[in-house]
């Protein structure tokens, strides 16, 4: 174990943890946007911002030094988050921060104080609904790539990617064609890792789960291939 001071409090933690892990273990809910513990690290989004011995940087790929000085609550970097943030948000529509289903994504708004009137995007791309149990509405999607990772590590499957450029960014099947066509095995790891509710799965009266006679048959089992333990 190492010592760090977090906010002036002392945390112990496990050699080779990351800046946010000793962050959220002193018990601040630091955004973050892109991580997920289940795969490996990414630093895109910013949102996870923090000082650590008077430098800024990025909690989820910086890791904590023996007797590093972290400032992770102040209000300089929680403008700066909820800037980094306001620039992803700005990019989808408002629909992301009002729909019925709570993510991650209006989780984080919420705690920065960002409202859906940031969101300025018209809508358009359009969704992918060809898989029966994964479905694709690409205007939520942040290009995290954290559904990416899920498939290709957890999961061994490598059936996404990320596509196009700058704000236009989305997740596809890699194999350049609809959902249902691509090498997905329909896990649910991207489904369960998503953070806006881009990637989710059919609801009632949608898909497999209630309108086909596929869905009227319910059996317990255990897929024996798949990585993600659910
Ligand atoms: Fe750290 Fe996205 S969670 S940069």
């Amino acid at each position: 174990m190492i010592r760090i001071e977090v906010d002036g409090t002392g945390i112990d933690v496990p050699e080779g943890a990351s800046l946010l892990a000793a962050v959220r273990a002193a018990g601040i809910d630091l955004p973050a946007l892109c991580h997920d513990d289940r795969v490996s690290p990414a630093g895109s989004c910013r949102a996870c911002l923090v000082r650590a011995d008077g430098k800024i940087a990025a909690a989820c790929v910086t890791p904590a030094a023996s007797g590093a000085r972290v400032e992770a609550a102040s209000d300089d970097l929680r403008i700066l988050r909820r800037e980094a943030v306001e620039v992803i948000v700005s990019a989808l529509p408002s629909r992301a921060l009002t729909a019925d289903i709570p993510s991650e994504l209006s989780h984080v708004c919420r705690s920065l104080g960002i409202g859906p009137e940031v969101a300025h995007r018209a809508g358009g791309r359009g969704g992918d609904e060809s898989h029966p149990y994964v479905h694709l509405d690409r205007d939520l999607c942040i290009a995290c790539g954290r559904c990416v990772r899920m498939c290709a590590e957890v999961q061994g499957t490598f059936a996404l990617t990320l596509v196009g450029r700058g704000a236009d960014t989305v997740v596809a099947p890699g194999t350049g064609g609809p959902w249902a066509e691509s090498d997905c095995v329909a896990c649910g790891g991207c489904v369960d890792t998503c953070p806006t509710g881009a990637i989710t799965e059919p609801g009632p009266g949608r898909g497999l789960t209630s309108a086909s006679p596929a869905a009227e048959t319910r059996t317990r089992t255990t897929c024996g291939y798949c990585g993600v333990g659910c």
